[in-house]
């Protein structure tokens, strides 16, 4: 068992510091950034980077993206900068994408699980530039939660999860976009889109003419399928509670919802809404601002339901805008794919 007695730390230069230091000594920093806190430690310390996967309980063949704070860091990374990525890079970094490369072999197998690319983000969060920064280091970091668990958007989250598995957790307070970055493969000759998220295809189209949204974004991996994204085959953003999408037309929605609910009165039953569609004294959490705020919301909200100690959740989905594709892809996946459309 993993028993670290946990520091949890401000966002001063003072505590960035101590912080730069347990990353140097190959230890672990939980950090907040503009998507959803992060686990680092050391890309370039192997047994640094296997304890992520140990304190997380996260499968080793699931890659880390590593994080930098400067181009300058990107040789000592990657074999080759594509055109795609370079486009990709000076439009969108610092900010909230990551991009697929083929890897420099110096790079541990630990950090991209044996494969031959690399996933590289450079944050555009002030903490963890600086914690980066200080450390003079690249930072390998998955989401800072418990493997299979809903992201984590505010410090309590990752203490819930981490703490006494962790040198220390850096509170920057909450997450502005609430989802992860959007992951891009830009190996090929045309980006592949293999996590969505805030930056989105519409976004990259502004730039490159064609890009592919992967087939695994909306639809789970069956048992003989081999994702590009390891990460997708995976059970994600699960809450305790049983979790069902209703998808469709805002009244249609709510008249399936008030007939689950009453099928369901024998269990404590609670509702993520996205529209004012009223369930009475059922517990209801509410997103705002479109699929934007269902975004920032989400991983939050989830979290909530099991606080509440909900055993099933009837989740809306009734708006198509933008971001649809990257609050879908998180709900059918904390859903298990039970889906119900309407
Ligand atoms: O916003 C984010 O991306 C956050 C913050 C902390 O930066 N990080 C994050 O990491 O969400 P994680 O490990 O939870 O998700 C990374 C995803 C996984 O699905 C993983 O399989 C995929 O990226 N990935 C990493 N390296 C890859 C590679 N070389 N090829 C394909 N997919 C890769
Ligand atoms: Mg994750």
């Amino acid at each position: 068992m993993i028993n670290i007695d946990t520091k949890i730390l401000r966002t001063d230069s003072a505590s960035i510091a101590v912080a730069a230091e347990i990353i140097k000594n190959g230890g672990l920093v939980a950090f907040p950034t503009e998507t959803v806190y992060g686990l680092g430690a050391s890309a370039f310390n192997e047994n640094a980077v296997k304890n992520i996967f140990k304190a997380k309980n996260r499968p080793m063949d699931n890659p880390l993206i590593v994080h930098i704070d400067s181009f300058d860091m990107l040789p000592s990374l990657v074999r080759e900068i594509t055109d795609n990525a370079k486009i990709l890079m000076d439009a969108f970094m610092p900010g909230p994408i990551t991009v697929i490369l083929k890897k420099n072999p110096e790079i541990c197998d630990a950090v991209t699980a044996g494969l031959d690319t690399v996933a590289v983000r450079f944050p555009s969060h002030k903490c963890a530039l600086e914690l980066i920064k200080a450390s003079k280091l690249p930072i390998a970091a998955p989401s800072a939660n418990l493997s299979g668990k809903p992201s984590p958007t505010i410090s309590r989250h990752v203490i819930d999860d981490l703490s006494g598995r962790v040198e220390a957790i850096i509170d920057g307070g909450e997450c502005e976009a609430g989802v992860e970055s959007t992951v891009v493969d830009c190996t090929g000759t045309v980006p592949v889109i293999l996590r969505p998220g805030i930056i989105t295809d519409e976004d990259i189209k502004e730039y490159i003419d064609t890009v592919i949204i992967d087939e695994h974004v909306l639809r789970s991996v069956e048992e003989n399928e081999q994702p590009k994204c390891p990460g997708t085959k995976y059970k994600h953003y699960s809450p305790d509670a049983e979790v069902y999408v209703i998808e469709g037309e805002k009244n249609k929605v709510a008249e399936k919802i008030k007939e689950l609910l009453s099928e369901n009165a024998d269990k404590k039953a609670g509702v993520l809404s996205c529209t004012d569609n009223s369930y009475g004294d059922v517990f209801t959490l509410r997103t705002e601002n479109g699929n934007a705020g269902y975004a920032h919301s989400l991983f939050t909200y989830l979290r909530k339901f099991d606080e509440e100690k909900t055993d099933i959740v009837f989740a809306e989905f009734c708006i198509n805008d933008k971001y649809s594709l990257s609050v879908k892809n998180r709900l059918y996946k904390s859903a298990g794919n039970k889906i119900i459309y309407v």
